[in-house]
């Protein structure tokens, strides 16, 4: 008989999994609302044409898309940015800014599965609206770095790569390209690490007329750039206002960062650009320090989504960081913490002292105390053998002679301490 497997790309997560996904999840969380975000959520499944528009080739490339029973061409969310502006634009005119919020949901693509990529994976998502000023991608920037501090990170493990969208696009406007070019040389440069310099030069020379040689050399010196100072020389030749107002908002960001004390964090790194067409500023990638793995999270500004939705203007910042390269990561440093189940008491009883026993452990469950209990009776010993087992901070036993006068022993499993206890005192006891 042949069984069942999940799809490619899709995960099954037993109590062990799940543990440490709620783990994850909760650190998140913490460091959200840490941070003065609120939580909010949306739809798994939205119209086709949301991500359509907004979401740029390479994703929309990935869809999970269906027809609906009524006609109607639906999508699994392969991220929630588009869901959120939706939100917020809807709400723009009545909720209280910065507008603060995160989310943790899952996520489609149908990408291929690899290590650090699957089909369906979490993200955090953390995003600001209604700041315009580099003061909200500080902010996001430091969540992204305190998220994974939290778990025990640090800045050898990761940093944070850091670039400027509109900076390259002052670049390909100097270099009299029309602005429908520009998507398709930020992807020429999204692609660059990974692809063969004649075919860049090749796609370059397409859009360029010719001139595909001269901006692949300049794209290589840029590329290599790690200072302000180095981006200050480098645009120097352009002699050109805008630039130097722009390389003057990054250095004023990085001042930022460097106040609080996480500049260790973070590199100058042009090669970053962004694969999602929606973004219109500051960029930027999360990456092991290694190099070796997938992105760990990405994000930046897109002042524009909001209102290419059809609502008002407002301006917007934010990240995601997924749940699977980071859980590599945190499994290779071997920083995860012991996730055993949680059981506080372990109740130990016989077929004669059923009833009170039973009748304990409802009392304690209904004062919120993790309790368990074996459902067959056994031997004492193989009991107490169950609760080491199940990590229980307590056994209490309810031997006859005990019962008899309303009492239970209780045992401490880490020290074998047994005392003698009146049930009306157990809570109490155990509680200590
Ligand atoms: P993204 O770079 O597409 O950005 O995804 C962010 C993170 O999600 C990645 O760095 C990675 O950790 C995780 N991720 C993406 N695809 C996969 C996959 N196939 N398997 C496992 N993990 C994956 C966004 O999604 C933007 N919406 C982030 C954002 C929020 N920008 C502004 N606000």
């Amino acid at each position: 008989m042949s069984t069942f497997q999940t799809l490619a790309g899709f995960r099954d997560f037993y109590p062990d999994d799940c543990a440490f996904k709620n783990f994850i999840f909760e650190r998140f969380r913490q460091s959200a609302i840490t941070f003065g975000f609120e939580e909010y959520d949306a739809p798994i499944l939205e119209p086709m044409e949301l991500f359509m528009a907004k979401s740029g080739e390479e994703i929309v490339s990935q869809l999970f898309n269906f027809e609906d029973r009524g006609g109607r061409s639906v999508a699994m969310r392969p991220e929630m940015t588009p869901s959120l502006a939706r939100m917020v634009g809807a709400r723009a005119s009545t909720l209280r800014r910065p507008i603060k919020w995160f989310s943790i949901s899952e996520m489609f693509r149908y990408e291929r599965p690899q290590r650090g990529r699957l089909r369906s994976f979490y993200q955090f998502n953390a995003d600001i609206f209604g700041n315009r000023s580099s003061y909200a991608d500080a902010e996001i920037i430091l969540l992204g770095i305190h998220v994974l501090k939290n778990f025990g990170l640090t800045a050898e493990d990761f940093h944070v790569r850091l670039s400027d969208r509109q900076l390259w696009t002052l670049f390909i406007r100097s270099h009299n390209m029309g602005e429908d070019d520009i998507p398709g040389v930020l992807g020429i440069i999204d692609k660059i690490e990974r692809e063969e310099p004649s075919k860049t030069i090749e796609s370059l020379d397409k859009i360029c007329k010719g001139n595909g040689r001269k901006i692949f050399d300049d794209l290589l010196e840029i590329r290599a750039i790690r200072s302000i100072s180095g981006i200050r020389e480098f645009f120097k030749k352009f002699a050109n206002d805008i630039f130097a107002e722009r390389i003057d908002e990054l250095a004023q960001l990085l001042a930022r960062i460097t106040a609080f004390g996480v500049s260790d964090f973070v590199t100058i790194d042009l090669n970053i650009v962004r694969g999602l067409a929606y973004y219109t500023g500051f960029v930027f990638e999360i990456f092991e320090r290694s190099g070796q793995s997938r992105a760990l999270a990405g994000g930046g500004r897109y002042d524009n989504l909001i209102k290419r939705l059809g609502y008002a203007d407002l301006p917007a910042v934010g990240f995601a960081i997924g749940d699977v390269t980071l859980g590599n990561l945190l499994k290779e440093k071997n920083i995860v913490p012991k996730l055993s189940k949680n059981i506080h008491c372990f109740i130990v009883y016989s077929t004669q002292t059923e009833k009170l026993a039973l009748q304990q452990a409802t009392m304690l469950r209904g004062q919120k105390i993790n309790t368990d209990y074996c459902l067959d009776p056994t031997t004492f010993s193989k009991q107490l053998k169950m609760a080491a087992q199940v990590n229980a901070k307590y056994a209490i036993i309810f031997g006859e002679e005990e019962a008899k006068t309303g009492h239970a022993k209780v045992k401490d499993m880490l020290s074998a301490n047994e005392i003698v206890v009146a049930i009306d005192r157990l809570v109490e006891v155990i509680s200590r």
